[in-house]
């Protein structure tokens, strides 16, 4: 048996790992902790809560700074702890840099206080390949690479990553770090480039591809990387850091193409909108170290994961479409009308 605190499980990532989890790791089982912040969505888990998980799944609503539920939570027994909860979107960061200070370095030390001196078997941060900055061309970047953030998210997910390997360090905190690339796949917020492409490619609606287009990203289909992230929670060495990657590396105008052509609509959509400041070119990481330790990863084609996910969006529209009003629609007008 392994005892599980997933925070942010009803985001994005979160709630695909859980899901992955409860059906290839029979043993586990796992307190979901979210704050369901606009980017939380408890629809994103309605099969499991509804038929509970077979009793190994439990949601408790709540912030990762609140240091008393999160003592109450480890109180009843957790092995490992799993930190999705975040504020995750750079565009929003750089609007307003405050709340991502507040959940992912605060909340991080918060959660880095709480199991503080217990008998954790692992803690596990969900980090992010943009804490090394932009790769320059036919340059991969190892774990070894230092950080240079440029934006206001990265720089809060580099800060989260140094407390962590002090927390380790000080206090032996058995600290994991993953550090994947640009997810995609089911139930991603629309405020995302891909699902941005195929809601907006859906509703027949233009869609802004910033500056040239020509930026790389390494597109991880979110099950490969769920598989990642259960080796880590139970395999992954305290003290280290692993990149998990895809190795794709298409530019965004070929990746919003391929989108347009898998739902039949034209190329005609795309519009050039002023670009994202200090955005970076290119991400590219080297992730040898977790495909040794791990065998075969990934199993997921560019092609297969993008064609699941506009399959997805297609037959899920009363997932999207009630987010693309209220928040969403005032975030959309507020950054758009700038481009
Ligand atoms: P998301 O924005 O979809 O979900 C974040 C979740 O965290 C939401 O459910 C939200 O309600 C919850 N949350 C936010 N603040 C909280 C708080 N203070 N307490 C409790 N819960 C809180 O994000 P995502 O895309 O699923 O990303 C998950 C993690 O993976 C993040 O740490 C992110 O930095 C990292 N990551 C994401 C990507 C990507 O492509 N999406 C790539 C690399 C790393
Ligand atoms: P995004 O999904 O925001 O992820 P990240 O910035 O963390 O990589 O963006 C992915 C890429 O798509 C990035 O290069 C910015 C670009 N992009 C656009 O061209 N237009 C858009 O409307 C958005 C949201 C992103």
């Amino acid at each position: 048996m392994l005892r599980l605190l997933v925070t942010g499980g009803m985001g994005f990532i979160g709630s695909n790992f859980i899901r992955y989890a409860l059906r290839t790791r029979s043993v586990w089982t796992i307190v979901n902790l979210d704050k369901l912040t606009y980017a939380g969505n408890p629809a994103n888990l309605a099969d499991i809560q509804s038929c509970d998980g077979g009793g190994r799944y439990r949601f408790v609503l709540g912030d990762i700074q609140d240091s008393a539920l999160v003592t109450r939570i480890l109180d009843e027994g957790i092995d490992v702890v799993v930190n999705f909860a975040a504020e995750s979107h750079v565009d929003r960061s750089i609007m307003d840099p405050v709340p991502f200070l507040q959940t992912n370095v605060l909340g991080t030390q918060a959660l880095l206080d709480a199991v503080r001196g217990r008998s954790l078997e692992r803690f596990v941060q969900v980090s992010t390949d943009e804490v090394y900055g932009p790769a320059p061309a036919e340059i991969v970047f190892t774990e070894e690479t230092p950080f240079r953030p440029t934006n206001p998210y990265a720089a809060s997910k580099a800060a989260a990553d140094l407390l962590c390997f002090s927390s380790h360090k000080t206090y032996g905190t058995p600290v994991v770090i993953g550090r994947p690339t640009n997810n995609y796949g089911p139930c991603q917020y629309p405020e995302k480039f891909i699902p941005l492409v195929i809601t907006r490619a859906l509703e027949n609606e233009p869609i802004p591809i910033y500056g040239d287009g020509q930026q790389i990203r390494d597109w991880l289909y979110v099950e490969d990387n769920c598989e990642a992230l259960c080796w880590l929670a139970e395999a992954g060495q305290p003290g280290e850091v692993y990149n998990i990657a895809a190795r794709t590396g298409v530019p965004n105008r070929e990746v919003a193409e391929r989108i347009l052509n898998l739902v039949g609509r034209p190329v005609s959509l795309l519009r050039s909108v002023a670009d994202r400041p200090a955005h970076d070119r290119r991400y590219a990481l080297d992730d040898t170290k977790i495909r040794v330790a791990m065998g075969l990863f990934p199993a997921w084609t560019l092609d297969r994961g993008l064609e699941a996910t506009v399959q997805w969006y297609v037959a899920h529209p009363q997932w999207w479409r009630p987010i693309k009003s209220g928040e969403y629609r005032r975030f959309y007008e507020d950054w758009y009308s700038q481009r």
